[in-house]
C-alpha cells in the first residue's frame, strides 16, 4: 500500500520504562521487560506499528536489535563513528545536524515516525525539538538503576497529557504531546 500523503509527519516516542524511569539495566538487560508476559494486543503495538513507516534509533539500541535477530526496513540508526562495513538491508547509518535530518523527513511523504530510543538519541532529539509525542508503557517494577529514559541533563519540557490507559497487568501507558517551551 502507498504511504499516506501527510505534511509533517510526527515522530514519537513510544517506548516501555521501570516505574522508576529506566529502559534497560546499566548492562543493557532488559529481562525484566521481555520475560513478562503481555496481555492480548500488547498495549496497542500492533496500531501503532502500522501508523508508522520509518523507525530512528540509536546504535546502541541497534546493537541490541541485532544481537535479538530483528528485521529492519527504514531503519535510520544514529552513530558518531564509521558506520560498519556492512549493515542489514533497510538499514541507513545516520551522523548528521539533527534537526535538519528530521525536518527533511517530515516533509517527505509516509506515515508517522517510530523513535524507539534509547535514552542517548532521545535526548539529542527532544533538546533539538524534533520529538512531537511521548508513549510511555510504565512496567509496574522498580530496578533500581540503569539507562534513563532520557539522557540527563537540565530540562523544562512541558508535556501535554494526550490520555492515559491502564492494562491488566498493572502496565500504565501514558501518552504525551511535547510543549514548545524550555528548548
Ligand atoms: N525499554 C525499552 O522499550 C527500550 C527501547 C529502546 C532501547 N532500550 C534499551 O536502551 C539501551 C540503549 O540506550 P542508550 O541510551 O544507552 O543508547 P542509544 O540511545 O540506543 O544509543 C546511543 C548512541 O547513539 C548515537 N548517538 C546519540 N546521540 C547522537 C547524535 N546526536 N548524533 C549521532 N549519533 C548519536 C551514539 O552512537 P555511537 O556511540 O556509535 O557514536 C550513542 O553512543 C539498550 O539497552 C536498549 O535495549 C530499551
Amino acid at each position: 500500500m502507498r504511504p499516506t500523503a501527510r505534511k509533517n509527519r510526527k515522530i514519537i516516542v513510544n517506548i516501555a520504562t521501570s516505574a522508576d524511569g529506566y529502559i534497560a539495566r546499566p548492562n543493557h538487560d532488559i529481562a525484566w521487560l521481555t520475560s513478562r508476559p503481555a496481555p492480548k494486543g500488547f498495549y496497542g503495538m500492533g496500531t501503532f506499528m502500522r501508523s508508522i513507516d520509518t523507525t530512528l534509533l540509536g546504535r546502541k539500541t541497534y546493537d541490541v536489535s541485532l544481537r535479538l535477530g530483528a528485521t529492519f526496513n527504514r531503519h535510520y540508526v544514529f552513530s558518531r563513528q564509521q558506520p560498519p562495513a556492512s549493515v542489514p538491508t533497510g538499514v541507513e547509518f545516520i551522523n548528521g545536524a539533527i534537526t535538519a535530518f528530521a525536518n527533511r523527513l517530515k516533509h517527505e511523504r509516509g506515515k508517522n515516525i517510530w523513535m524507539m530510543g534509547g535514552g542517548d538519541i532521545i535526548a539529542s532529539f527532544l533538546d533539538e525539538g524534533a520529538i512531537d509525542e511521548f508513549i510511555i508503557s510504565i512496567v509496574p517494577i522498580f530496578i533500581g538503576e540503569g539507562i534513563p529514559l532520557i539522557a540527563p541533563r537540565h530540562r523544562h519540557v512541558p508535556l501535554q497529557l494526550h490520555s492515559v490507559k491502564h492494562y491488566p497487568d498493572g502496565v500504565v501507558q501514558v501518552h504525551y504531546g511535547v510543549g514548545n517551551a524550555g528548548r
